[in-house]
């Protein structure tokens, strides 16, 4: 039998929206910062962009249902086909979440179970 804390999705023990949109804010002021992935976010449109990242949190930290795998396929196919795009920018993008996560402040086992939340994605971002 599974405890209450174990029934409450890992989103709403985050805090739920605001706190993602939080969360998103920062990870792109990082990714920008960033010399080995700001490229890849050169030429899009980051308020679409944010809005789109927020609704994959949501999904990844299991408050909602609106990717999947084939939708991240096409997300990154272009990137992966004509830029270049491999596991080291993977690893970069995981830490940079890890490191924002860590800086608003919550807690590591939680940041933990985000970390393999997004590892099953690797395989997809990067059409393999
Ligand atoms: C850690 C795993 C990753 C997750 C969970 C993730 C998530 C997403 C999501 C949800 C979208 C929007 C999909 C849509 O079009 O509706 C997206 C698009 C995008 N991602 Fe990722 N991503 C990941 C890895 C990466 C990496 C490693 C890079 C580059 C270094 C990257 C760069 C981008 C860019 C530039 C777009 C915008 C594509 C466009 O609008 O043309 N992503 N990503």
């Amino acid at each position: 039998m599974k405890s209450d804390q174990e029934h409450t999705s890992l989103f709403c023990r985050i805090g739920g929206h605001a706190c993602v949109r939080r969360i998103v804010d920062v990870f792109y002021n990082k990714v920008l910062d960033d010399y080995r992935v700001s490229r890849f976010f050169e030429t899009i449109d980051m308020e679409r962009q944010r809005t789109k990242l927020v609704a994959f949190l949501t999904y990844a930290l299991g408050g909602g249902t609106n990717f999947t795998g084939a939708s991240m396929r096409k997300a990154h196919e272009r990137m992966v086909r004509e830029g270049g795009l491999n596991d080291e920018h993977f690893d970069v993008i995981v830490e940079i979440i890890a490191g924002t996560l860590k800086e608003v402040g919550i807690p590591a086992p939680l940041i933990n179970e985000v970390r393999a939340i997004l590892e099953p994605t690797r395989d997809d971002v990067l059409n393999r």
